[in-house]
């Protein structure tokens, strides 16, 4: 275009009405090259980044808190979107405003923020983990992006991914599991399909930040290669996958530095190992200094003005530029990674702004996650599914099913349309408001048995809840066990005396059902008596039609579990989270003490069964699983299995993959892949195999090895359930 007169139509303002008018624009593109969408999104922040003043550079590496309670001097930023951050436009350059919301559940609004608002809530992280599927992650990523981008957003603070190390952490439920691979496939394919929407994703919380209880001071201790091998290694194939324009550093030090100014975590392995070309942001409250954050890579820093101690990248950030502290290229570089993920994500192209939002194919795309992700733990003699259109009568008892279904605490929670369907549960305040999304599990079950009648007891009164289960054919029973952001919970247990209650149920009626409504794995004493459960954890948008799908058998459950399912605390790497009912929290967490074998793994090194295994769900139908045989491809190491529905309904089956390197203690899951067959159908799978999961980390070299010798490979539908093992002879080497 350079050089070229070109007419331009832009929209003027006459009389009050929008009106298009041609004006002539050969001015504009040498006056801001930058726009030129063929240049690629590093060539265009280097010609914006030497078009800007200082003050401008400054502008861009904060963020202003957007929320809502603030002190009454330090009202809402002008233009911002209330929600959790904003960064101003400058526009004398073109450049946008950033308007950041969380998360990764969904467009986050509570009635404080904005009132009247709400957004389509997804399930919960580990439903879309269960699901094993890419696909389901993708087009979850891709709603919620497109309504972040509908409400105006061009940020969402979304990318959960930190490892479920305890099943009593605040937060599994906005995370993917145990698992690098699963989950660092899963959550890569959730962020890119957030930024096909044109909103800059940001993966959180780097790193090690696995339990709420003293998130603000504790220090995750824990050695490079278990690190590099457990939770960086699912950030790491997050990153490469869905490319998330932020990363945001966690509250917590990681071997007793802030994460926020680990020069390991954020220089030497984020940006150089792993060549990451976008920014770090701060978590809200979780910078500690200019000089040092800035040095060890820092790019921005968040609401700083009211969570952290001062704003330091700003006056203390220019002291420590004038002192010669930090230099001046690493500023230009802080504000060249942010307009590169900008250019990147196509934020300038694709302004976010109002629109039409289409509920009705978002809560589709919610109830299909759940119906992908649910996962069936139990179910004797067939009890399930029920045969809906002959039921003459169902109790159903328990966790509000009246009026909707649980969702989890804090800054991801997300108000869907219809508000909270039980308002005022304490507390009320944060990390409350407790919430449950309007969708009856009641009247989707009255929908699904139109012949029953179906009744509800609302379980406060546990006689009368067993006295109608008893006149009833089946009881489904739904439990609860709200957790948060910020806390732990003390324990695996079920709250409010639910455990009585299921047990009296199931002493009444031996049809019983539970339906799970919680954040991770809970201990479930009365297990034995109930003929099944099925797990939907928060089970998000249109999630009453998605169980009633469930249980009667309409969809057929596919979920697989993302984490191993402990008996019991005593089986855990820590029996306690110390001080989480209160009281002062260690300076430390051991995180040696499991180093890299988090979950499955630690269970098998330790040779403890659990509950249920990592992997394992059940199906209405039955499946056969093939011999596993090898094959290499381009170079890449695959493996051809044929799984094969035996049974007579359709179904889709998870094909797992593991690996024994030479002489471990320990199987890794090195692949996977899910299929959907029809009865009788049968399909042979290939899957490649993820070359760092056979490898261990080298610390001295910096890269992964092979140990070289005999692999061991075997496939099957969980991490205890496996087919003959295959063995492999690899050469030791990189
Ligand atoms: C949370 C982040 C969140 C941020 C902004 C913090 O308390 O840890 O996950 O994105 O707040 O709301």
């Amino acid at each position: 275009m350079k050089g070229k007169a070109k007419t331009a139509l832009r929209c003027a303002i006459v009389m009050g009405l929008c009106t298009w008018i041609g004006v002539a624009a050969a001015q504009q593109p040498d006056a801001r090259p930058w726009n030129d969408s063929k240049l690629s999104p590093d060539a265009r922040a280097r010609l914006l980044v030497a078009q800007m003043t200082q003050d401008e550079k400054f502008q861009l590496i904060r963020s202003y808190y957007a929320g809502p309670d603030r002190p009454s001097d330090k009202p809402m930023p002008k233009g911002a979107i209330a929600s959790a951050g904003y960064v101003p436009p400058i526009e004398r350059l073109g450049i946008p405003a950033l308007e950041e919301s969380d998360a990764g559940l969904g467009v986050a609004s509570s009635d404080r923020m904005r009132p009247g608002d709400s957004a389509t809530p997804l399930p919960a992280g580990p439903v879309t983990a269960a699901s094993w599927d890419p696909q389901v992650a993708y087009r979850g990523g891709a709603m919620i992006g497109n309504e972040a981008h509908g409400k105006g957003f061009n940020v969402l603070l979304a990318g959960g991914i930190n490892l479920m190390r305890d099943p009593r952490n605040g937060r599994n439920f906005e995370y993917a599991g145990e698992d690098p691979l699963l989950a660092g496939t899963l959550v890569g394919e959730a962020i890119r399909g957030i930024q096909s929407q044109h909103v800059i994703s940001t993966i959180k919380h780097f790193a090690l930040n696995d339990q709420e209880t003293g998130r603000n001071t504790i220090s995750a201790q824990i050695g490079e290669k278990a690190m590099r091998e457990s939770d960086l290694l699912a950030f790491e194939i997050a990153i490469e996958r869905g490319k998330p324009g932020s990363v945001m550093c966690s509250y917590n030090k990681v071997n007793g530095d802030w994460a926020c100014e680990n020069d390991y975590l954020m220089n030497q392995l984020l940006k150089r190992d792993w060549a990451y070309p976008g920014f770090v942001m701060s978590d809200w409250g979780g910078a500690h200094s200019a000089a040092k954050a800035a040095n060890a890579g820092l790019d921005q820093e968040s609401a700083g003005e009211i969570f952290d101690k001062e704003v330091y990248f700003d006056a203390p950030l220019r002291q420590a530029l004038a002192r010669g502290e930090v230099k001046q290229s690493r500023v230009d570089d802080m504000v060249q990674r942010i307009l590169r993920s900008m250019f990147a994500a196509g934020v300038f192209e694709h302004p976010a702004r109002k629109a039409p939002i289409d509920s009705k194919a978002n809560l589709a795309v919610a109830r299909a996650t759940l119906e992908a992700g649910a996962v069936l733990l139990r179910n004797q003699d067939g009890l399930l599914p029920l045969d809906a259109a002959r039921l003459e009568s169902v109790a159903v008892i328990g966790a509000h099913a009246d009026k909707g279904v649980l969702a989890g605490g804090g800054s991801s929670l997300v108000t869907a349309m219809g508000g909270n369907a039980v308002p005022g549960l304490a507390p009320k305040t944060w990390p409350g408001p407790v919430m449950y999304h309007p969708y009856p599990p009641l009247k989707a079950i009255r929908t699904m048995a139109p012949k029953a009648n179906v009744q509800y007891a609302d379980g406060d009164d546990v006689a009368a809840a067993a006295a109608l289960a008893a006149k009833s054919q089946v009881a489904v029973v739904f439990v609860q066990k709200w957790s948060t952001e910020s806390v732990d919970a003390p324990d695996l247990a079920l709250p409010d005396g639910q455990d009585a209650l299921v047990a009296a149920v199931a002493a009444a009626n031996p049809h019983t059902i539970v339906v799970l409504e919680n954040g991770g794995p809970v201990a479930m004493p009365w297990l034995d008596q109930v003929g099944a459960v099925l797990e939907v954890w928060y089970p998000g948008g249109d999630a009453a039609s998605a169980i009633a799908n469930l249980l009667s058998g309409k969809v057929n459950p596919s979920g697989r579990l993302p984490m191993s399912w402990a008996r019991d605390a005593s089986q855990l790497p820590r029996a306690e989270i110390p001080a989480a009912t209160g009281g002062t929290p260690p300076d430390t967490v051991d995180y040696a003490i499991e180093g890299a074998d988090v979950g499955y793994r630690w269970f098998q090194s330790r040779g403890i069964k659990p509950l249920f295994p990592f992997g394992y769900g059940l199906s209405y139908t039955t499946f056969h699983h093939g011999p596993l045989r090898l094959a290499t491809h381009d170079g890449q190491l695959q493996v051809a299995v044929d799984v094969a529905n035996a049974g007579k309904r359709a179904g889709a089956e998870v094909a797992q993959v593991y690996v024994r390197p030479p002489a471990a203690k320990v199987r890794r899951l090195a692949g996977f892949a899910k299929v959907f067959l029809q009865p009788g159908e049968h399909r042979e799978l290939t899957i490649p195999l993820e070359k760092r999961l056979l490898s261990d980390f080298d610390t001295n070299g910096h890269r992964w090895l092979l140990r070289g010798g005999q692999y061991e490979l075997s496939e099957g539908p969980s991490s205890e359930d496996l087919g003959a093992p295959v063995s492999l002879a690899l050469p030791a080497g990189p």
